[in-house]
């Protein structure tokens, strides 16, 4: 770890540092695509984070709140998000314009475990804005490609237009170095020609499953989690190896105002990223 991260990280964990908003553009109605750079320029190419892992995102006289990262750490320099409108602080986000500045502080939590991911077969599930989390590690094994084995994406939306990087996933199904799958619940454009269906009928599409050997990497609404982990558990997939990021409510994000706590697991801090066994001993945690 060099100076600058140092002193973001741990000897002012609370201070934001600025950035400049690179490209804004819309996803969907209401969620949009912000890749930024920290103005500090050594900072940029120096700041390190773990795919799965959040930053604190603050907009002057708004607040700040977190939110994943959606860029790969495999490629440095730019920071990527993907934000949803919901209220006062992503209202403000949505206000801003490319060369505006935010401020960052971060990275926070834990991120997935890639290297007891590495070697094994990966099955991505994602759901509505889980696939936001979900890319970053996603591009991260498509960049280290030769240590994954059989990468399968599964993807799910309401409807099409609420797709989130919809034309990238639409761009990976041309790829032949993974299984790209995707569905919406309802066509109400009369032109989808993937799947149409909840996320979890897209499982009989996955090729081979060699349970002991896969990964499963999960991230959407609370009500998904359930239908789609009995699909892993009934492809019998071990349960430290179903992988979740978990959204709490959160205020400082580094384990000090108590926002986030269940019990003893701080959740800013202990995740977002945790295990079906992590879940299974705290239920609340979903
Ligand atoms: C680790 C983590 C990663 C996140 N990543 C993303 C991301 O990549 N993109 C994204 O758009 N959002 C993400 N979020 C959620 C985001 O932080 C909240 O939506 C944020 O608080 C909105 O701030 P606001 O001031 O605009 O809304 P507020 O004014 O605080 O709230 C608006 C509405 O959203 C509800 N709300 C706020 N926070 C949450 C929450 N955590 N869960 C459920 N409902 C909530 C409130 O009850 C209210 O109804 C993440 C949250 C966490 C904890
Ligand atoms: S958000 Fe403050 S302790 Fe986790």
């Amino acid at each position: 770890m060099n100076g600058t991260e140092k002193i973001i990280n741990q000897v002012n964990p609370y201070k934001p540092e600025p950035a400049r908003i690179v490209r804004a553009y819309d996803l969907t109605d209401d969620v949009r695509f912000f890749q930024v750079r920290f103005a500090d320029m050594d900072l940029a190419l120096s700041f390190k984070y773990e795919a799965g892992q959040f930053a604190m995102i603050s907009v002057l006289g708004a607040g700040e709140a977190p939110f994943s990262i959606s860029s790969t750490p495999s490629r440095p320099g730019l920071l990527e998000f993907c934000i949803r409108k919901t209220g006062v602080v992503t209202d403000a986000i949505f206000r801003l314009k490319e060369n505006d500045f935010i401020g960052v502080r971060g990275p926070y939590g834990t991120g997935f475990p890639i290297e007891m991911m590495k070697g094994r077969d990966i099955l991505f599930v994602m759901g509505g804005l889980g696939a936001a989390p979900l890319r970053s590690v996603l591009l991260y094994c498509l960049d280290d490609r030769d240590h994954f084995g059989r990468i399968s994406v599964l993807h799910g939306a309401k409807r099409p237009a609420e797709m989130i990087f919809r034309d990238e996933f639409l761009h990976l199904k041309k790829r032949s170095d993974l299984d790209c799958y995707l569905s919406v619940d309802k066509d109400d454009t009369g032109e989808w020609t993937e799947n149409t269906g909840v996320v979890t009928t897209l499982f009989p599409k996955v090729k081979t499953i060699v349970p002991e050997n896969t990964a499963a990497v999960v991230c959407g609404p609370p009500i998904m989690y359930k239908f789609v982990i009995n699909e892993l558990i009934k492809l019998n997939i071990p349960k430290d190896q179903i992988l979740m990021t978990l959204e709490r409510r959160m205020k400082c994000g580094v384990g000090k105002c108590g926002h986030c706590a269940i019990d003893y697991i701080y959740t800013c801090i202990d995740g977002p990223v945790f295990t079906y066994w992590d879940v299974l001993h705290m239920r609340e945690l979903i």
